[in-house]
């Protein structure tokens, strides 16, 4: 079948809920795909922040292959030796106690949002439940967690929403502060807002954040679904604010191309959750974490300073091209504002000669695999930087 054949059949039979690309993309290895006309392009977007090694990474592949033709799927009600080697290496990775693995990251929030109110109505009794989020934040379609996203935009049409759910402003300690009553059992941010357009908290803010959650035995929570897994240039972004969370729920890279979620109980919670008090189907199944585990072993220092290392390259060079306003992010989640020029137009441009990025609001974002080599990125830049410097409205 041809694209116009696919397309086709794609608008009679799949629910109208993406803007899709017009490319359909058929195998890749790396940070390179091929499209169904047999069209080669960089991906500067890793399925958005998914593929952390890039599509198809050989020892990903034979982990996963080996897990399918073992034992594909066992109950929850069973042990599997994959789902225990990725909680311990979660653990022993992040120093968080205990770990739920869920299926997205909608629901691993689920999961930190559960956790929460538990955590409060098991210590305080019921009534204590009221979680602070911040505008502009994105933390998932479910009712629940778009409740919870701070977005209006995502909820038009789909209430009435979960109760609970206080919006304070981002970077303003005031307004938070005003936001926390008796009723507050959690404080729910996310390091780096990426789908509200690639925005890094200020340091100080996220401190006063904690100290606010540490004298009132508010938990500190943090959503680490697009930040988490190296894509920032430590294991977890959190890291680097020098943040001690009590939650955190991760998703996107963690499954290196696989669906997973994860709900991390840090000390406070550890015994949170006991018999019957959440459960999934699907969640920690063992290919998902057979995967997970390679992804994880991979995470090496050596990797992640490369993603420091590859991050800088990108700053340097879009911060000098034409037409960019500013470049947002970190490590490898970057955003870039530009003058007049609307993102999604730049990204168009950049796919027909061969590089996919991705947008965030009127951004151009990039989440590139982190182990693209240094030769893609800048075969990636040089496309942007001439499509810019050459724009004719
Ligand atoms: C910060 C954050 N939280 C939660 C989600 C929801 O994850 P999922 O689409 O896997 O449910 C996303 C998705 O973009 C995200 O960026």
């Amino acid at each position: 079948m041809d694209f116009n054949g696919l397309r086709q059949m794609d608008s009679e039979y799949i629910a109208g809920t993406y803007a899709r690309f017009p490319v359909a993309i058929v195998d890749g290895k790396g940070a390179v795909c091929h499209g169904i006309g047999g069209e080669e392009y960089i991906d500067f977007t890793s399925g958005i922040g998914v593929n952390s090694l890039g599509f198809c990474d050989d020892d990903w592949v034979a982990a996963v292959s080996r897990q399918a033709g073992t034992i594909c799927h066992m109950s929850n009600l069973y042990y599997t030796a994959p789902n225990v080697q990725l909680a311990k290496n979660l653990c022993e990775r992040t120093g968080c106690k205990k770990v739920f693995f869920a299926n997205s990251g909608a629901e691993a929030n689920e999961g930190i949002i559960k956790a929460a109110r538990k955590y409060s109505a098991d210590k305080y009794g019921e009534g204590r439940n009221e979680i602070i989020t911040l505008v502009n934040s994105f933390h998932g379609r479910t009712i629940t967690t778009l409740a919870a996203t701070g977005q209006e935009v995502f909820h038009k049409n789909f209430g009435p929403f979960t109760g609970g759910f206080v919006h304070a402003l981002a970077n303003d300690i005031g307004d938070l502060k005003a936001k926390v009553s008796d009723k507050t059992c959690g404080i729910l941010i996310e390091m780096i807002q990426g789908e509200g357009g690639v925005i890094p908290l200020q340091k100080a803010f996220t401190h006063a954040v904690a100290a606010l959650c540490a004298e009132h035995d508010i938990l500190l929570m943090v959503d680490e679904v697009q930040t988490g897994m190296g894509r920032t240039g430590t294991l977890l972004a959190c890291e680097q604010f020098g943040l001690k969370p009590d939650l955190v729920s991760l998703a996107k890279g963690l499954g290196g191309g696989l669906p997973i979620g994860a709900v991390l109980l840090y000390a406070k919670c550890e015994k949170t959750f006991g018999y019957g008090d959440h459960g999934t189907t699907f969640g920690g199944n063992p290919i998902v974490c057979a995967g997970a585990n390679v992804v994880l072993d991979k995470l090496t220092d050596t990797l992640l300073a490369d993603v420091q290392r590859k991050s800088k390259l990108i700053f340097d060079a879009v911060g000098k091209m034409p037409h960019v306003k500013s470049v947002s992010g970190l490590g490898l989640m970057i955003g870039v504002e530009f003058d007049t020029l609307a993102g999604r137009d730049v990204v168009n441009k950049c796919l027909d000669a061969g590089i996919i990025f991705l947008t965030a609001k009127t951004k151009l974002r990039m989440l590139p695999p982190l182990t693209i080599t240094e030769e893609q990125i800048q075969k990636g830049l040089n496309v942007l930087s001439n499509i810019l410097t050459n724009w004719e409205d």
